[in-house]
């Protein structure tokens, strides 16, 4: 409360614009986080395994001093994040988040607001395409279940949704990943599948389906995004065919050399959400930077 009367005693006692930039002095020079986060703040949500864990991962070896909060469901058994957190203690912060439990995506906001007060990045990683014994990728319409395509729809669309509308106060420009970015971004892992236009196999009703929302879901948040006066960045991306458990069933028919690493597709998209410009807010883009039709 003191630095606010302290700030809005500067912006009474001068013209607006030098205002402004005594608020802004005022609030960098004497804010003590500030400067231990010139690096930036990202969050990565599904952040567990997979390729989310990679992004947490490379963002903190890529960034020397960015910040990262990693979010999962049960962070008690994330043993990559937690071998992590031993060599990145002070950079990466581990919370807890179930996609299906709105609260706890208000209650990762509430501490990411207390603890840095903005963040640079968002990317939701997190995603379903098989559990075993609940829900299996549908070869036909008549494997199809109304409980497999809510499970796929809630997990695949409505959370990452939801944590885009929670996070979203906290989304400020910065660099949050060590690069030139001035503006932030929020990218979500789609899928090629996802894209109606390129659907000539049919089948995965429920994961395409589920994904083909998160797309429009997406774009339409997108262009509200868009017309703010502080612009946040909105893309989709699809990570190619890569090696993790999602995958791992589904991998007999991969073409040879078509199977990628965690770190190859994770320093491809990275590289794209580092050099996203304005006009790319809305667009869904493959691991190589080729757009996807939707
Ligand atoms: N791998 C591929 O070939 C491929 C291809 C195209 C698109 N993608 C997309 O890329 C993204 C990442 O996939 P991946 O291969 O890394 O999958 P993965 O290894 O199976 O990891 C999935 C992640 O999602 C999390 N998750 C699942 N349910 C959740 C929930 N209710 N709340 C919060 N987190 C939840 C998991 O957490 P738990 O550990 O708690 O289960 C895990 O961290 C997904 O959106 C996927 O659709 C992947």
């Amino acid at each position: 409360m003191r630095h606010f009367l302290e700030c809005h005693r500067l912006f009474v006692a001068t013209p607006p614009a030098a205002a402004l930039r005594s608020i802004r002095r005022a609030y960098f020079s004497t804010s003590a986080s500030s400067l231990k986060l010139d690096g930036g703040v990202s969050l990565v949500q599904g952040a567990s395994r997979g390729i989310g864990l990679e992004f947490v991962k490379q963002l903190l070896e890529k960034n020397d001093k960015g910040h990262v909060v990693a979010t999962c469901r049960n962070p008690d058994g994330a043993t990559g994040l937690l071998e992590l957190k031993t060599k990145f203690t002070e950079r990466l912060s581990i919370l807890q988040l179930d996609l299906t439990v709105e609260t706890t995506i208000e209650a990762s906001a509430k501490s990411i607001t207390e603890r840095y007060g903005f963040l640079n990045l968002l990317i939701n990683a997190s995603g379903i395409l098989s559990i075993p014994n609940v829900l299996q990728p549908e070869t036909t319409l008549s494997k199809v279940e109304k409980s497999s395509l809510m499970l796929a729809y809630e997990i695949n669309a409505v959370g990452p949704t939801l944590v885009i509308k929670h996070m979203w106060p906290l989304l400020k420009a910065g660099g949050g990943s060590g690069t030139e970015r001035d503006v932030a971004v929020v990218a979500s892992l789609s899928a090629r599948v996802g894209s109606i236009g390129d659907n000539r196999l049919g089948g995965w009703h429920s994961y395409r389906s589920s994904k083909a929302a998160l797309n429009q879901l997406t774009k339409t948040v997108s262009v509200e995004f868009g017309r703010k006066k502080d612009p946040v960045i909105c893309i989709l991306l699809h990570p190619g065919t890569v090696d993790t458990d999602l995958s791992r069933p589904f991998q007999r028919n991969v073409p040879e050399g078509k199977l990628f690493t965690k770190e190859f597709s994770v320093q491809k998209l990275l590289n794209i959400i580092n050099n996203v410009k304005s006009h790319d807010n809305g667009k869904f883009f493959a691991w190589d930077g080729q757009e996807i039709p939707w």
